[in-house]
Parts: C-alpha cells; sequence; structure tokens
C-alpha cells in the first residue's frame, strides 16, 4: 500500500478510537462511527476481487471507508461516487484524500442523501452502472435508498451495508431490512458477523 494511504488510514484509525473509548471530546454530529479497520481490509477484498471500477457510497464521514476502497479502484483507474451531508465531515475527508493523494477518483455529493439518490437515479448513465454500493448513512431511510439504488446496480454487483449487528440499537430495524432485500429474487444476500454486522448482497439477472 502506498505510504501515503498508510498514514491516512493509520490516523483515522487513532481518532475513531480515541472516540469510541471517549477519550476525546467530539460532538455528536462530528463523531467519525467509520467502518472497523476489518471491514475496511473485506471491502478491499471485496473490490479487488471484482476488479471493481464505479462505486457509490451512502455516507462518507472523514473518508476512512472511501479511502479503503479508492486505494483498491485507484488501481482499475476507477471512480468513486460518496454521499454525505456534514459540511464540517465533507472538509475534512477532503483533506484526507487530498493527504492520501487519492482525489482524483472521488468524487463527493454534498447533500441529503434521498435528494442526490432521486437525482442520479433519473439519470440515463447511472442505470447498472455501478459494481458496488456501500450503504452506512442513516438507517431510518436504508429501504428508501436501497430502492433508488437497485436499478443503478449493475448484474453481479455488490451491495454492503454496515451495522446490521451493531451498535444494538440498529439491530432490529437492520434484521427488517435483510429479510426485505430476502423478499427479492433478483438478489442474494448473507449476514456476515465481521466488523459491526455486514450484509452482503449481489444483484444476480
Ligand atoms: C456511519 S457514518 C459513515 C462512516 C464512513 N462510511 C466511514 O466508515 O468512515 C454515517 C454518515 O452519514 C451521514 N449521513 C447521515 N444521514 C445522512 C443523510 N440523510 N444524507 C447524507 N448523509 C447522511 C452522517 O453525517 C455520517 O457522516
Amino acid at each position: 500500500m502506498k505510504e501515503s494511504i498508510q498514514i491516512v488510514l493509520n490516523e483515522l484509525e487513532t481518532q475513531s478510537n480515541l472516540e469510541k473509548s471517549r477519550k476525546v471530546d467530539v460532538t455528536a454530529e462530528d463523531r467519525m462511527l467509520a467502518i472497523t479497520k476489518e471491514t475496511g481490509e473485506m471491502l478491499n477484498m471485496i473490490l479487488r476481487l471484482n476488479n471493481v471500477k464505479n462505486m457509490l457510497e451512502i455516507g462518507t464521514s472523514t473518508g476512512y471507508s472511501t479511502i479503503w476502497c479508492a486505494e483498491a479502484i485507484s488501481e482499475n483507474l476507477g471512480e468513486i461516487i460518496t454521499i454525505e451531508q456534514n459540511p464540517n465531515k465533507i472538509k475534512r475527508a477532503k483533506e484526507n484524500f487530498e493527504k492520501a493523494k487519492l482525489s482524483d477518483g472521488i468524487s463527493i455529493k454534498e447533500g441529503l442523501a434521498i435528494e442526490i439518490l432521486s437525482e442520479l437515479n433519473t439519470q440515463k448513465k447511472y442505470q447498472g452502472f455501478f459494481d458496488f454500493v456501500l450503504i452506512d448513512a442513516d438507517k431510518e431511510n436504508i429501504v428508501q435508498y436501497f430502492d433508488l439504488i437497485f436499478p443503478m446496480v449493475s448484474i453481479n454487483g455488490i451491495i454492503v451495508t454496515d451495522n446490521m449487528l451493531y451498535p444494538e440499537k440498529y439491530r432490529e430495524d437492520m434484521k427488517k431490512f435483510s429479510n426485505y432485500l430476502k423478499t427479492n429474487p433478483r438478489l442474494r444476500t448473507v449476514t456476515s458477523p465481521i466488523g459491526n454486522g455486514e450484509e452482503i448482497t449481489i444483484k444476480i439477472k
């Protein structure tokens, strides 16, 4: 891995651990709430194994998951569109992408996920376009997000959803989401215990 990327990942892991152990004072809305390192490694491997070029992420935060993914995708000259509503996090994410020397392959869409997804969903270019999607934003709108994303995913495209098992407060709703995915004959899906619990879903013909 390039040194510039490793340095930023290390810094963000340190910050995330400090926040989780409450050793730093950060307002609720500015907490990173990042995926775990193990999840980052798994996403990176999935992207490499599938030669993913076009990725969509819902929930950039300060860019930790985006950087794990961009590290793999940049080797395929691929691109990531990532959505975030918090201006302070967007600023920090941009600084992190610059520092990791990954800015060229990452485009941040600033605003509410539902509005941005609705806008992307109407564009012909994005029908069946994304080989990989990471869903990691608010949980209340997760089914709507998925329904908007579904037509934009390619056949054999992968959708990973974080927080299926942890924090426990989301578990019941996330179980309902997983059951919702299982009703769709165009999907195969499994809940993996990696990290905070990752739903790994593929779109089939
Ligand atoms: C769990 S964090 C994302 C963590 C990030 N994927 C990582 O691993 O580094 C969720 C992010 O989604 C953003 N978010 C929550 N609701 C949103 C919405 N409705 N539209 C856009 N972003 C939203 C939050 O501001 C937060 O930064």
